[in-house]
């Protein structure tokens, strides 16, 4: 079994991303400073899969829109804060395919060699929309 064969295997994260597979993707539209996605259209992928990736023409990454087990979204930046490779979902954990960095589902740095969290993004959710703002904190 591989490394990455054994992050996949831990089981089910903190905020219940699971499985190895890539997240389906969505296209955000951007509105007043925001990236705006209709919750209906993520809720079955939110629940299948634990998260979806969200990716928009002005955004300069993809973000991992993952939800938490209480409901509360959290949106993390995918590109590795060691040398720009994009992680992946891997048994509860954010992984970097190209120097195994490997990142807790809030985005720390649980193995390097990174030594930055994954950026973090505000995301609201009013009305049937979820809104991510590109301003990270
Ligand atoms: S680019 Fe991610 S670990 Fe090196």
């Amino acid at each position: 079994m591989d490394r990455r064969q054994a992050l996949c295997s831990v089981g089910v994260g903190l905020l219940g991303l699971s499985g190895c597979a890539r997240l389906p993707t969505f296209q955000a539209a951007l509105t007043q400073g925001g990236f705006e996605l209709k919750r209906s259209d993520i809720d079955e992928a939110l629940l299948a899969e634990g998260g979806v990736r969200v990716r928009a023409v002005e955004l300069s990454e993809d973000i991992a829109l993952m939800q938490h087990d209480d409901g509360i979204l959290q949106a993390l930046g995918m590109t590795c804060s060691h040398l720009g490779c994009q992680v992946r979902p891997g048994g509860g954990f954010l992984v970097c395919p190209c120097h195994g960095s490997t990142f807790d589902l809030r985005g720390e740095v649980v193995r390097g060699p990174a030594q930055r969290a994954l950026n973090r993004y505000i995301v609201t959710e009013k009305d049937g929309r979820v809104t991510i703002y590109a301003s990270t904190r």
